[in-house]
């Protein structure tokens, strides 16, 4: 009797562990795309991973579709441990009806997202789904916001990830839309809101999915994806990495991982990094990796508005979140693209108490039409306005230029930094020295004298470091220590903004 119950309990799981089929799991695999179990079993530990929900059917009875019920209805749900700490996940399951979204696919997702929100874990969606499930009309929208619900009341509280592995139209793109990072596999993976069949009727545009909604397109040009993935494996490993700098909910710490490197290391080498002229580029990478833990630095958003570098290192074990202009590209100007992918991730960094270094070369915002037409007013102001409002311990180091209202954008003393750095390097003024004496002394006889005097006045740290408005000028091949010493010193900093239901920042 026992035997038989175990039987029909092992039969039931096997169906549903088959999903559509093996013909369908043949063609996801022929794609280059994993199964759903498949990436579950690489995103957790080993042995893990609890599923909840297996035997779920839905409860569709048009379209035929009483004849054709999968055990889990197209989404593996549960959770289990990422390098050790709980963490919630669904993955889409291709093979049953596209993995597409019905009424009880969702209420399976809203279970973990609940589940996620009281235990304080993060929640990881893997999406692999041709949108709403035709067949179901509006419940499977219902569905749907009931999950963007939980994606926005889950903002700021626990980490949401979310990967795109397969298709995602329609409504599949605005749950990722609403969390924090997305991921997308080259070559495999879309977004979009209509499909190009769609965009030929309305606009007459062709376009192919890959050209519309692929990774390249989502990582280089609407800035939508946070990573481009080479494979699923390439994606779910990065999954794993990115958790082990985040905390797993609002009200925790970042978790320190180990490291071997010498807090006291000395880089002599950066004594020499900083070009003399002020117009040379250099890799700002390179400055990052050689501060940080082992120098280790997970890039985000690296492919989009590259005239700014954002991601995560480690000092002394403590996850810091980076935020630098990159004079290797577009000298570092600010521009609209700069300022929403910087304010997106300090907003990140400061929900989730991870500590921000701001690395500052920058000649200033980008002029043009282009720009003006395009809002930088509005858009620039979103980056100056996530650093002035973020409570997390700050610190800057201005490595060669502050000019301009660039100066105060960039973590300066007055929108809260807690410690100003700055290289003999650096210069920080109004603006270049020929600028200012092509606006000061227009047509003078003796301009290039009047550079000399401006650059010898402003093109330098003193005043700024005579004001206070820079706590110390280092000699760079000290940074490393002088940040850790520093971060230390912030570790226990309390510092809030005023009562309110929530702020205004300039969308
Ligand atoms: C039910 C679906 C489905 C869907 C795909 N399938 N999408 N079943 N509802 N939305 C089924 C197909 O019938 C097929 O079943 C299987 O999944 C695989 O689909 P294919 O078309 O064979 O795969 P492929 O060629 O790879 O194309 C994938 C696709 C395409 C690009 C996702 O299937 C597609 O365009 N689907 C519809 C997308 C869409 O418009 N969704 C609704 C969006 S509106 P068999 O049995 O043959 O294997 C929306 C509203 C929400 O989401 C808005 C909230 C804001």
């Amino acid at each position: 009797m026992i035997e038989q119950d175990i039987q029909e309990l092992e039969n039931r799981k096997r169906q549903s562990e088959l999903g559509g089929g093996e013909k369908r799991i043949e063609r996801q695999h022929a794609e280059g795309k994993k199964t759903a179990r498949e990436r579950i079993a690489l995103l957790f530990d080993p042995g893990s991973f609890q599923e909840l929900d297996q035997l779920v059917v839905h409860r569709s009875t048009d379209f035929g579709m009483e004849k054709q019920r999968i055990p889990g209805d197209g989404v593996v749900t549960g959770y289990g441990t990422i390098g050790g700490r709980l963490v919630y996940a669904y993955a889409q399951d291709f093979t049953v009806f596209g993995g597409s979204l019905s009424e009880t696919h969702a209420a399976k997702i809203v279970k973990i997202m609940d589940l996620a929100m009281k235990n304080g874990a993060p929640i990881v969606g893997l999406n692999d789904s041709g949108g709403a499930r035709i067949q179901e009309g509006v419940v499977s929208l219902g569905g749907y916001a009931d999950i963007f619900l939980r994606n926005t009341l889950a903002s700021g509280v626990v980490p949401q990830i979310s990967a795109i592995m397969g298709p995602c139209a329609g409504g599949a793109v605005y749950s990722p839309a609403i969390t924090d990072f997305i991921l997308m596999v080259k070559k495999t993976s879309y977004m979009f809101v209509t499909g190009p069949d769609v965009i030929r009727t309305v606009t007459h545009e062709e376009v192919t999915k890959e050209k519309l909604g692929g990774a390249d397109t989502h990582n280089q040009t609407s800035g939508v994806a946070h990573f481009a993935a080479e494979s699923d494996e390439d994606c779910l490993a990065t999954i794993r990495e990115l958790l082990s700098f985040v905390p797993s909910n609002n009200m925790e710490e970042p978790p320190r991982a180990s490291t071997t490197d010498d807090v006291n290391r000395v880089d002599a080498q950066l004594d020499d990094f900083i070009p003399d002229s002020p117009n040379q580029p250099y890799e700002i990478r390179d400055l990052i990796r050689t501060v940080a833990d082992e120098g280790h630095f997970l890039e985000v958003h690296q492919h989009f508005a590259r005239n700014l570098v954002v991601g995560f290192i480690r000092l002394n074990g403590h996850p810091v979140g980076v935020v630098a202009n990159q004079p290797a590209f577009l000298a570092g100007v600010l521009d609209i693209n700069a300022s929403r992918k910087g304010a997106r991730f300090v907003r990140f960094c400061d929900a989730f108490n991870v500590p921000l270094l701001v690395l500052e070369d920058v000649p200033g915002f980008l002029p043009g039409t282009d720009q003006e037409y395009g809002g930088i007013i509005i858009h620039g102001a979103k980056l100056l306005y996530a650093l002035a409002e973020a409570t997390v311990p700050k610190i800057t180091v201005i490595t060669r230029k502050a000019y301009g209202g660039a100066y105060c954008v960039m973590n300066s003393k007055h929108i809260r930094a807690d410690m100003n750095f700055a290289y003999p390097t650096a210069e920080i003024a109004v603006m270049g020295a020929e600028g200012a004496v092509n606006i000061l002394y227009k047509g003078a006889k003796d301009r290039d004298e009047k550079i000399a005097e401006y650059k010898e006045k402003f093109a330098n740290p003193y005043i700024a470091a005579e004001r206070g408005y820079v706590d110390e000028i280092i000699e760079p091949r000290f940074t490393r220590r002088k940040l850790i010493t520093a971060f230390a010193m912030l570790r226990n900093k309390r510092d809030r903004n005023p009562p309110k239901k929530h702020g205004n920042i300039p969308l």
